[in-house]
């Protein structure tokens, strides 16, 4: 059987990449095969072209190219990564996908949606997240977050950004989810790390562990 496929999206310092891997962990104790893996990157080709976009020396190419760029990384990361991952029954989670390019490229940086739509189109295609959870914090909370486990390293060339900009990405993310509640499940991030670990598991439970039971 196909594995499920699962995205965590959010702001900086939201808890993403905490929660992929707790949930990840769960997982394997279920002994559920899954793989755990990130964007930009998750493949040697994708990891490539992080490295290009991170380092903010692609920034004066404009939004357009940026945005192109993180889709060369998704096709590699789909077609090296996911797929093969999924087709042989293995779960996969990912720390950001499509959404980001939605809101990141499209809804802040104002390159239209048609173009990340049809980069949608030739880089997922049918490889949709089964679910996606969105981590929302409070921008304050989430910047003094990413802050704090930066230490005295430099900001990347998001996280330097201004307030204004990270309140419209995390009202970005929101607006998402209210378009495709089937797939989008918004938890506050808050909470206390296990109690919000406890909203994902019983998500994970009742709508993709619950429907695998269910099944004959
Ligand atoms: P990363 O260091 O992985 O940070 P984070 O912990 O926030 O995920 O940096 C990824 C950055 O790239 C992050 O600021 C969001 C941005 N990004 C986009 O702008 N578009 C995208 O499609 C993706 C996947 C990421």
């Amino acid at each position: 059987m196909r594995g499920k496929f699962i995205t965590f999206e959010g702001g900086e310092g939201s808890g993403k990449s905490t929660h992929a891997s707790m949930l990840a962990q769960r997982l394997k104790a279920l002994d559920i095969d899954c793989v755990l893996t990130r964007e930009p990157g998750g493949s040697t080709g994708a990891e490539i072209v992080r490295h290009i976009i991170l380092s903010g020396i692609a920034k004066p190419l404009g939004a357009e190219t940026e945005t192109i760029l993180f889709a060369a990384a998704r096709d590699d990361h789909v077609r090296m990564t996911i797929e093969p991952a999924l087709a042989a029954g293995k779960w996969v989670i990912s720390d950001r996908f499509i959404d980001s390019t939605r809101v990141y490229q499209g809804a802040l940086g104002k390159v239209d949606m048609k173009l990340i739509r049809s980069l949608e189109r030739v880089t997922v295609g049918a490889t949709m997240p089964d679910l996606t959870f969105v981590l929302d914090v409070p921008t304050i909370v989430g910047l003094a977050r990413a802050k704090s486990r930066r230490g005295s390293g430099a900001a990347d060339r998001f996280e330097s950004e201004s307030t204004e900009y990270h309140d419209d990405l995390r009202r970005g993310f929101l607006v998402l989810a209210e378009r495709e509640p089937k797939r989008i499940v918004v938890i506050d991030g808050r909470a206390p790390r296990d109690v919000v670990a406890e909203k994902i598991w019983d998500t994970v439970e009742s709508r993709l562990l619950g429907a695998e039971t269910a099944a004959p």
